[in-house]
């Protein structure tokens, strides 16, 4: 629907009055209505580089959740506030991990015997406590566009990878783009006693997964792969390595959403494309590339949008900018100091990845 043009010029008002002071940054799973006040968007890695690239504005509204914002402040100026326009916009996924329960797993490689061995490497999509944790054990951070990169780092570092929180972007990595096998993984779960795992297992394996999974691409089936196939003939099969391995194994192409928005940009005229990623980004690019006769559909018509992404509503915006407009700061994200030093460390290390 198109947006309400009172709140529309409410943005536009308060944005331009705000001027340099403010940076808007807009993750691609964004609504369309928040998009169109970003001035720049990308994926988490192009924004956790962007975030920075104006020093001298003093508010970063934040469209995108909790755990962005977050890695927002770690790599911005103490004198830069980050605003998140609505606190409720977490990730279910990165909630799957908490610091008790990686202490807790840590305690538990300790005492198999391989904690010295073990490198972690943690998705962007955690808090900034665990962020802090992959920190303080000599560990990075990574992205989807990155987690090759990431994974050789730390095998050059180390024998064994904890990669946490998402399971299948570990696995995907692992198994496509390392030669590894299944069998070089296992999965610890935080809910069972030394995480439902044996020394034996745990020493044997070199990834150790943790149990978390995005509710949105963790949705894609292998079903929703072959039903397109037989329903749209040549059509290409794209997914982000958030869905399961078997749904990746299925696919043509696998990678982040700044890899699909590109894929689809050098795509031949007439060509037929099922996107597995957040619905937003996907009604996004059917519309843009229909102009240039390219067919782009959603890969699951029973997978939704991603509900904390979808927070971030125009209403929402328009209350941010406004309040900063008129001198007052709400939403502040703040990472405490000691947090913050060992996230940073983390960071750093994934932003220099070769
Ligand atoms: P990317 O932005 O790295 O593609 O990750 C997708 C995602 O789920 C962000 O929440
Ligand atoms: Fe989290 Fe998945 Fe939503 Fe991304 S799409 S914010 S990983 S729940």
């Amino acid at each position: 629907a198109p947006s309400d043009p009172d709140l529309v010029e409410r943005a536009r008002a308060a944005k331009a009055k705000l001027g340099d002071k403010v940076f808007v940054l807009g993750h691609h799973y964004q609504r369309d209505e928040v998009i169109e006040f970003a001035d720049v968007t990308g994926d988490s890695f192009k924004l956790a580089r962007d975030a920075a690239a104006r020093p001298d504005a003093e508010y970063i509204v934040f469209c995108g959740v909790h755990f962005m914002a977050e890695s927002a402040d770690i790599l911005t100026g103490d004198d830069q506030q980050v605003i998140l326009p609505d606190l409720a916009a977490g990730c279910s996924m990165a909630d799957m991990a908490t610091a008790e329960q990686v202490a807790e797993c840590w305690d538990v490689l300790t005492e198999a015997g391989i904690a010295e061995q073990v490198v972690p490497v943690s998705y962007m999509n955690s808090s900034a406590d665990i962020k802090a944790f992959t920190g303080k054990h000599g560990g990075t951070i990574c992205t989807s566009s990155n987690a090759k990169r990431a994974l050789d780092w730390a095998f050059e570092q180390g024998e064994k990878v904890l990669f946490l929180p998402d399971q299948h972007l570990g696995r995907n990595t692992a198994v496509r783009d390392m030669g590894m096998s299944l069998d070089d993984c296992v999965v610890y779960n935080p809910h069972k006693p030394n995480g439902g795992l044996t020394a034996e297992e745990l020493r044997a394996a070199k990834m150790i997964l943790w149990r978390g999974h995005c509710s949105v691409h963790g949705r894609f089936s292998l079903d929703s792969v072959n039903d397109v196939r037989a329903r749209i003939p040549d059509v290409n099969v794209l997914v982000h390595p958030e869905c399961k391995h078997e749904v990746v194994a299925a696919a043509d192409y696998v990678g982040s959403t700044e890899y699909i928005i590109k894929a689809l940009e050098a795509a031949p005229r007439g060509s037929k494309w099922a996107i597995g990623t957040e619905l937003n980004l996907v009604r996004r690019l059917a519309n843009r590339f229909a102009a240039e006769d390219k067919e782009i559909v959603f890969l699951d018509k029973t997978v939704c949008f991603c509900s904390t992404m979808n927070r971030i509503d125009l209403p929402h915006l328009v209350w941010a900018l406004e309040s900063l407009a008129a001198g007052k700061v709400v939403n502040r994200i703040e990472v405490d100091k000691e947090t913050e030093s060992f996230a940073k460390l983390a960071l750093e290390r994934m932003l220099a990845l070769p």
